[in-house]
């Protein structure tokens, strides 16, 4: 038995790799394409581990893809590969169509294959599992309850646009082919490995390099926090009990307009690195030019998973962010090995791929 977790190299696949191989034996087969987001440094602590396989390669790659299910037969594949940053999506949204619509399918087509002429019951056993985001659901006003399962999808970004038609690709897989998916929409993600482009690790990057901490707008919006180790047991409780064709919301119950969190940041900071000259962080916060078509507020109903399933996350915000912080301040090298793009070259000398 092993699972097939693309996206692996990035952040939240990271984190569910080594995860996954502190807790139990089940071999995982690790495939990533290694865009600007993927950092194999991630995973090296898994160099040596002889559970862990990591093949450099796109999902849109059929052939590749096939010959991997043949040769590894994986139980369960689990999809985070994905390009995943919003601002990234309004200057180029191409690569957002071409991975997550275009390499989702090809995935699902390359899966459809290998598991349809499966013996029972490994076929009736066998799960996709796609990893995608609330941010399918659109924009609530300050009042509006939180999304659910059941909320329209009304994607705004050519970031959420792109995950809602893959999220479509693999419902109809089950509705239409019996694939066995599950779908967890999870809200933003916070914790160790982050990349430094999205706000939480770009604030705490910023604010020790003495730069100024760019808040978008007026920095009133609202995501629904969650640490990532909870978003990684929530989707190993979806793929051990989720039903087959059911989506699932995952988020921590934690709204926070933008300017909080940095705040919070800041207070973190002043206590756990104190600038030398006795100033707070928050001198640092500067107001720029919002993104445009930005989203005011995601919230998760996450009652669903509590309910069926029994999950709930181990982290509250201030306990997330404290951990996360103190990673930060402990992996330096981390960081500026991809502030530099020494992380690129991570790849030729630790990896024949
Ligand atoms: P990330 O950008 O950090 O990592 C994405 C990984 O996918 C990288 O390692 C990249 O190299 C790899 N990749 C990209 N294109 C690929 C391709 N064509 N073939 C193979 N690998 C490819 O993203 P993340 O934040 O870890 O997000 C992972 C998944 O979770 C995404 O699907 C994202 O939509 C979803 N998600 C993210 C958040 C969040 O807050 N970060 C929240 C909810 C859902
Ligand atoms: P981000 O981390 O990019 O995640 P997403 O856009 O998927 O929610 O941004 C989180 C919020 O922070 C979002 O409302 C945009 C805002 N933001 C800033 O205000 N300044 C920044 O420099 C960044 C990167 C984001």
């Amino acid at each position: 038995m092993s699972i097939l977790v693309t996206g692996g190299a990035g952040f939240i696949g990271s984190n569910f790799v080594l995860d996954w191989l502190a807790q139990g034996d089940e071999p995982v087969i690790t495939l990533d394409k290694l865009t600007y987001a993927g950092n194999i440094a991630n995973l090296a602590s898994l160099q040596t581990h002889p559970g862990h396989i990591f093949v450099h390669g796109d999902i849109g790659d059929s052939a590749l893809v096939a010959s991997l299910l043949t040769r590894h037969q994986p139980r369960a594949i689990l999809n985070f590969a994905a390009e995943s940053h919003v601002d990234r999506s309004i200057y180029g949204p191409g690569a957002f169509i071409q991975t997550n619509i275009v390499g989702t399918f090809n995935l699902l087509e390359a899966v459809r294959e290998y598991w349809n002429p499966q013996p029972e019951p490994a076929r009736r056993h066998f799960r996709f599992l796609h990893v995608s985001t609330d941010e399918v659901y659109g924009s609530l006003d300050a009042t509006a309850p939180a999304f659910t399962e059941s909320s329209r999808y009304e994607p705004n970004s050519p970031y959420s646009a792109s995950k809602a038609a893959s999220d479509h690709l693999v419902r109809a897989y089950h509705h239409t082919y019996g694939l066995p998916v599950l779908t967890t929409n999870c809200s933003n993600n916070y914790g160790p490995y982050h990349f430094p482009e999205k706000l939480i690790p770009l604030v705490i990057h910023n604010a020790l390099a003495g730069k100024p901490l760019p808040i978008y707008g007026d920095g009133q919006q609202i995501r629904d926090w969650l640490y990532v180790k909870d978003h990684c047991s929530a989707i190993r409780r979806v793929l051990a009990d989720g039903k087959p064709g059911a989506t699932y919301n995952v988020g921590g119950n934690s709204e926070k307009t933008n300017l909080d969190v940095v705040h919070a940041l800041c207070e973190l900071l002043d206590e756990l690195r104190p600038r030398r000259d006795g100033q707070s962080y928050r001198t640092q916060i500067s107001f720029v030019k919002d993104r445009p078509g930005h989203d005011r507020r995601y919230a998760i109903d996450a009652s669903r998973l509590a309910r069926e399933l029994g999950w709930r996350p181990a982290e509250t915000f201030e306990t997330g962010l404290r951990k996360t912080v103190i990673w930060y301040l402990q992996n330096p090298a981390w960081v500026s090995n991809i502030v530099s793009g020494t992380y690129r070259d991570w790849v030729q000398t630790h990896y024949q791929v």
